[in-house]
């Protein structure tokens, strides 16, 4: 028996605490923006359907126009079939409309800082130039650590690949 009643709760029957620790300002974000971000990813992560790594991850996504988009991680029995956080926000975006990624919040249970995986670090390459992609990192108890994209996945293969034949 691996699956923890919490985990496989739909969001409405979990107890939520909705307050957000205070976020600073990075880079080109102001503090209200980081904020916003860090709120809307940490409530996304109440909506992880994780019960088979009980790991819990909430990611939103800042778009061109100052929209943002959450998403969480969503597993499945089928392992490999599961998908990230990062991954869901991405959908959300493209689904609104969006077509590029200003900043990522990802957050996770902590105490280990949390990183995008190497597929999702891919995916947000393709709305992104590496350089201008902040991917900001926190947990529960706030913000712990910031990136470009470019430092996350240097040297990096995008859509001007195929442009330049
Ligand atoms: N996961 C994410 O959603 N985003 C990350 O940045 C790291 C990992 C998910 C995938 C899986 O559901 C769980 O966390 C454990 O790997």
């Amino acid at each position: 028996d691996t699956l923890s009643l919490h985990d496989a709760l739909p969001i409405c029957e979990r107890t939520l605490s909705m307050s957000s620790p205070m976020a600073p300002a990075i880079g080109p974000l102001s503090a209200e923006l980081v904020q916003q971000l860090l709120s809307a990813a940490l409530a996304a992560r109440q909506h992880s359907y994780a019960p088979y790594s009980k790991y819990l991850v909430g990611a939103a996504v800042l778009d061109e126009l100052g929209r943002i988009h959450a998403g969480c991680n969503i597993e499945n029995a089928a392992y490999p079939q599961g998908w990230c956080a990062e991954t869901n926000a991405l959908g959300h975006m493209i689904m609104a409309g969006g077509r590029v990624a200003r900043a990522v919040m990802v957050t996770g249970p902590g105490p280990d800082i949390i990183t995008p995986c190497g597929g999702c670090r891919q995916k947000l390459r393709e709305f992104a130039k590496p350089q201008e992609l902040l991917v900001i990192a926190a947990d529960p108890g706030g913000v712990r650590q910031h990136w470009s994209l470019e430092q996350l996945l240097p040297a990096s293969f995008g859509p001007e690949h195929l442009k330049n034949l």
